[in-house]
């Protein structure tokens, strides 16, 4: 793919980056380039460029904006030690994303182009990879998405399609950092059923999750755990994240996929927990088991993971009538959360080959 880059006259000044990379947060700040390419029948993909950070123009009958063809992906890029910055399996993204298209009746984008944009991108906006001088873990959150640009009423796949790359530096997703999470169970809600889109990363699962959110921290907790949309019996996965459940015997489970996101964080841990001598069963997994074994104490660990939040503590799950406690351990919980960051962060060495250069 040929780039093309004009770069932006209104970088934001070394000050005020200092500023924002020393208190990012997540989501609010984005870098001082993005990266755009085209797709039509015709042309196939083109005019790949990266341009000056800004807003865009889209008509207002884009299909997006009436029927939601969009998807997006999730990454981060790592500052090591030594300078040097590191994406974190980005073919594992790329490799989502088309499968996400083909889902979403969008042009699939070549594993190795969606690979060149992000590290284009990251490469002209390096300076906006935060440090972490003192041990943290603050990165550059990049938003790769793709979406219906035509404009077009009627109801098929778009025509003319847009592929792009954001960046936004990153703390920690949760304001408490790697403290428990409490979690909201959704019994009238759900976020996917058969033959639905629930292993797309696409922007309606999210819509259809925000009034679940919204009741969530009405009540206090900080994500919601959708069940499953047949039986309403089976713990799927949060908002944005996966689970796992450590119990006493050794036996670490995460529930299986079909309707849920396909989380590489999740895919990651197995391997991790797989080298620390754990074999994860991966199955269906019922709300009352949640009950049940945190009652008995079976259950000592409940995890979520993901790009945005890393690993997580789970603390108390609230329900209509009642709820689960706490599990009584972090203590698996942060040395997975650890060995998973020394890899990305270039603390441990990357036995499995995950790390990608880029500067
Ligand atoms: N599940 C949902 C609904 C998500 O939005 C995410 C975040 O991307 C995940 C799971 C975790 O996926 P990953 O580990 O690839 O970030
Ligand atoms: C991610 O982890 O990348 C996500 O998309 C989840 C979202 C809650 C920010």
């Amino acid at each position: 793919m040929q780039i093309s880059t004009t770069l932006s006259s209104t970088q934001v000044d070394d000050a005020t980056l200092a500023e924002i990379l020393a208190n990012p947060g997540f989501g609010t700040n984005f870098t001082d380039h993005m990266f755009t390419v085209e797709w039509t029948p015709a042309q196939g993909w083109h005019d790949a460029r990266i341009t000056p950070y800004g807003p865009i123009t889209l008509d207002p009958a884009a299909a997006v904006l009436h029927y939601a063809q969009e998807i997006f992906e999730g990454m981060k890029a790592y500052r090591h030690a030594d300078g040097s910055v590191w994406t974190f399996r980005p073919e594992a993204n790329a490799e989502r994303m088309v499968r996400s298209c083909e889902r979403l009746a969008l042009p699939e984008l070549p594993v190795a182009d969606f690979v060149q944009a992000v590290d284009a991108l990251v490469e002209v906006d390096q300076r906006w990879v935060p440090t972490n001088p003192d041990g943290g873990e603050k990165a550059l959150y990049l938003r790769p998405f793709m979406f219906a640009s035509e404009k077009f009423l009627g109801v098929r796949p778009a025509e003319h399609v847009t592929f792009m790359v954001i960046a936004s530096p990153a703390g920690a997703y949760f304001k408490g950092g790697a403290k428990p999470v409490n979690l909201w169970l959704t019994e009238e809600y759900t976020r996917a059923g058969r033959g639905g889109m629930g292993a797309a990363k696409t922007g309606g699962n999210y819509a259809s999750s925000l009034v679940a959110q919204r009741e969530a921290y009405a009540h206090g907790c900080d994500q919601v755990v959708f069940l499953d949309a047949e039986e309403g019996k089976y713990v799927e996965e949060l908002g944005g994240m996966n689970l796992y459940f450590a119990y006493d015997d050794g036996t670490i489970v995460t529930p299986e996929t079909g309707t849920i996101l396909e989380g590489i964080t999740r895919a990651s841990i197995i391997e991790i927990l797989g080298k620390m001598g754990y074999q994860v069963s991966e199955r269906k997994f019922g709300i009352d088991e949640w009950r049940t074994d945190v009652a008995s104490g079976r259950i000592t660990e409940i995890f979520a993971c993901g790009t945005a939040a890393v690993v997580t503590p789970v603390g108390t799950l609230k329900t209509r009538d009642g709820g689960s406690p706490a599990p009584a351990s972090t203590e698996l919980t942060m040395k997975v959360r650890q060995a998973l960051v020394d890899v990305q962060f270039g603390r441990a060495e990357d036995t499995f080959g995950w790390m990608h250069q880029i500067v």
